[in-house]
């Protein structure tokens, strides 16, 4: 059998696995076997490319091409494994906006290789659909590219979440788009021996969809971001798929191609899930103008000593508990899940209600409180808590903010306005614990912060939450 038989079916045994680690990935109890799948799906692919490219450079006697793919792949593993050993929980947003950036330059470099090589076929319109090619997967690449260095750089806070408002700024989306399709048009009709021109097509639409991803993710506000990395997401997936087409590799067109679809349907869900227009976030913030600003002043807040609160939630009989982002920070889960169970043998009934898109990535404070063992059974949906709230002694915001947010449900104003939250000021009491009085990750004042019912708890999570264990009577 000949090397370009075998690798063919070892595209198709990793295509299976790709299918089936997304499908596994889909549900808790299987996600473990569904990364399993990945792992040994992207060795497969990985072992078998390497395997084709030996073989073609033995056949051109060009050993050092092997030599610089080795030394390439061991580079990219350990600078891979070490980053991936450090990475902190809530480092995970932005080391996967990074990674997405890659998998676009990635792409950008293939097509300028493929447009460097030129076309050779016989037949013009095959020439034509390789062009097409160069010109779509530069461009997708380099929006990923840009897009993706703007996500990491506002989910790290070093540039700020608030959205950028430039003058026209969907006409600028809007008109980098049909300029992208007129500069194709013309590259691709460029004559075959006018090398210069066609350079200097590719330079400019190179540049504009550089452009075009920084403006894409800076017109997006903090509070989409999750959105916004889905959609990164399914943008590298696409720009992989067209690095495929380039390069003429099945596998790389279906994992694109599944990335591609996947990351859309989660970009979809997750707008759901924040009531959001889908087409206004792939946009760049299409149609939303700019917030107003929120210098409104909401009064006195009330603060609140471990001791006391612990004396509420042991006279209480139902609590429900509301983490956040702040959770994370402070490794809270596990005093959480002790306090849980402490309570519930007092017969306090506690139940967890999670916000989609709480912490910073999907399922975020799922994976925290399995890890700490909470019974996933008194985990609940938004969906399915929200209206127990009015029936409920005590809630316990613990580092959430934006989620917990009632302008969200009241202030048409507000810059998350729309956006589902959980509805926890209709409870009979609310304990927030957080630092300070800082804003969440949307940079939107928290009107729950002021309200009657409502008391702070201030100080990190984790050492409140044991000093009320250290109180409960
Ligand atoms: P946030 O609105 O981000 O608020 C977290 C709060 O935790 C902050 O107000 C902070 O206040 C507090 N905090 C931080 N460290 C703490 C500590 N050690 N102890 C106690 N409190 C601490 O949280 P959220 O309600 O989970 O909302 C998530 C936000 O992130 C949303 O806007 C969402 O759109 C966005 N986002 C989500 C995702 C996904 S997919 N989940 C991805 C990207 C962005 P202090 O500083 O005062 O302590």
């Amino acid at each position: 059998m000949d090397i370009l038989s075998i690798t063919g079916a070892a595209y198709i045994v990793a295509s299976l696995l790709f299918i089936l680690s997304l499908a596994g990935l889909s549900r808790h109890e299987s996600a473990k076997s569904g990364l399993t799948y990945g792992m040994v799906g992207m060795g497969v692919a990985l072992a078998s490319t390497v395997a084709l490219v030996i073989d073609n450079a033995n056949d051109t006697d060009n050993s050092l091409a092997i030599l610089l793919m080795l030394v390439a792949v061991a580079i990219g593993a350990a600078i891979g494994l070490w980053r991936a050993r450090i990475v902190e929980m809530t480092g995970m947003p932005e080391l996967i906006a990074a990674l997405h950036s890659f998998v676009g330059l990635a792409a950008v470099l293939i097509g300028w290789n493929g447009h460097l090589e030129g076309a050779h076929y016989s037949l013009d319109s095959l020439n034509n659909i390789h062009e097409a090619e160069v010109a779509i997967g530069i461009f997708i690449g380099a929006v990923t590219f840009t897009g993706s260095i703007v996500a990491n750089l506002k989910l790290s806070a070093k540039m700020k979440s608030a959205p950028l408002m430039l003058p026209g700024k969907n006409f600028i989306n809007l008109g980098s788009l049909a300029v992208f399709a007129v500069l194709t048009a013309l590259y691709v009709g460029t004559d075959s021996n006018d090398s210069s021109t066609a350079d200097v097509l590719l330079l400019v639409l190179t540049a504009l969809a550089l452009g075009l991803g920084w403006h894409l993710v800076a017109s997006i506000g903090g509070g989409d971001m999750p959105v916004v990395v889905s959609m990164l997401n399914s943008y590298s997936g696409w720009a992989a798929a067209a690095s495929g087409f380039l390069l003429n590799n099945d596998l790389l067109i279906v994992t694109g191609a599944l990335v591609g679809s996947s990351g859309a349907y989660l970009s979809y869900i997750m707008c759901k899930a924040m009531n959001r227009s889908f087409i206004s976030v792939i946009a760049g913030g299409f149609g939303i103008e700019a917030p107003a600003s929120g210098d409104t002043d909401y009064g006195e807040h009330r603060e609140v000593q471990a001791a006391e609160a612990a004396e509420l939630l042991a006279g209480a009989s139902s609590v429900v508990i509301t983490p956040g982002y702040g959770m994370a920070v402070a490794q809270a889960q596990y005093p959480v899940a002790e306090l849980t169970s402490k309570l519930r043998a007092k017969g306090v009934e506690v139940r967890f209600g999670i916000h989609p898109v709480a912490g910073r990535l999907p399922g975020h404070m799922n994976v925290l409180l399995a890890e700490a063992k909470v019974p996933y059974d008194i985990v609940l949906e938004m969906d399915e808590i929200n209206d127990d709230f009015p029936d409920t002694d005590v809630v316990l915001v613990i580092g959430a903010n934006d989620t917990v947010n009632p302008a969200a449900a009241e202030d048409p104003t507000s810059p998350i306005a729309g956006m589902p939250v959980l509805e926890v000021w209709n409870a009979r009491n609310v304990i927030v614990f957080k630092r300070s009085m800082a804003t969440g990750y949307a940079g939107v004042q928290n009107p729950l912060f002021f309200r009657d019912n409502s008391q702070m708890l201030f100080g990190d999570a984790k050492d409140k939450v044991e000093e009320i264990i250290q109180n409960l009577p």
